[in-house]
């Protein structure tokens, strides 16, 4: 492939570099992509300024908007926070565990046809420094952080940038679209009236 060099990102800067220069290409390498995010290690000095909790549920911190062409952002998840089952509006999906443990449980897409509880495809746990990587062929998935003790942070990349997902109702497989929105931008809190409808992705 054109991407021959081998960078090792010591830091989140220059993870964020690199990623720079990765999306220029309009063709996306996605092992290229979860290689370069896996071998950076969480460093909580490189982006605590950016990870801000809320009590309540899981919050969305953009760190980088990626030139236009993806959007980088860390999701703060307190003990027993999830999303709901949600699509990623066809594009590319990267999540790095920053610090404790997700899971993740995939769905099928629900058939229109058939009523009932939505099919439950698999369940697996990332671990801290891993990468998952969804699409919508893929599927749909929920995120959850499981601990009733500890916390979780987690980067995500989202390539193209989206700010509409749908969530679907896991017992019906009725959709709902949601406009996603920011708790902070660049470490600094969004004003109030932009959270409101705070959900997903
Ligand atoms: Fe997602």
């Amino acid at each position: 492939m054109e991407h021959t060099e081998v960078e090792k990102p010591e830091t989140l800067d220059d993870l964020i570099k690199i990623l720079h220069k990765i999306f220029e290409s309009d063709n996306i390498n996605v092992d290229e992509v979860q290689d370069i995010m896996e071998a950076y290690q969480s460093n909580p000095q490189d982006w605590a300024k950016f990870a801000k909790p809320d009590k309540y549920r899981y919050t969305r911190n953009l760190v980088d908007d990626g030139n236009g062409k993806f959007n980088l952002m860390i999701l703060c998840w307190g003990e027993g926070h999830g999303s709901s089952i949600h699509d990623h509006s066809d594009s590319h999906c990267f999540m790095k565990l920053l610090q404790g443990q997700l899971k993740e449980t995939l769905f099928d897409w629900p058939d229109s046809k058939l009523k009932g509880d939505m099919v439950q495809k698999s369940q697996r746990i990332i671990l801290e420094n891993k990468v998952a990587y969804i699409n919508d062929s893929i599927g749909l998935h929920r995120v959850e952080n499981g601990s009733h003790t500890e916390g979780a942070a987690s980067l995500h990349l989202y390539s193209p940038p989206f700010q509409t997902c749908q969530t679907f109702d896991q017992r019906t497989g009725h959709t709902n679209s949601v406009k996603m929105t920011f708790w902070s931008k660049n470490g600094e809190r969004t004003p109030f009236e932009t959270t409101v409808s705070q959900e997903n992705n």
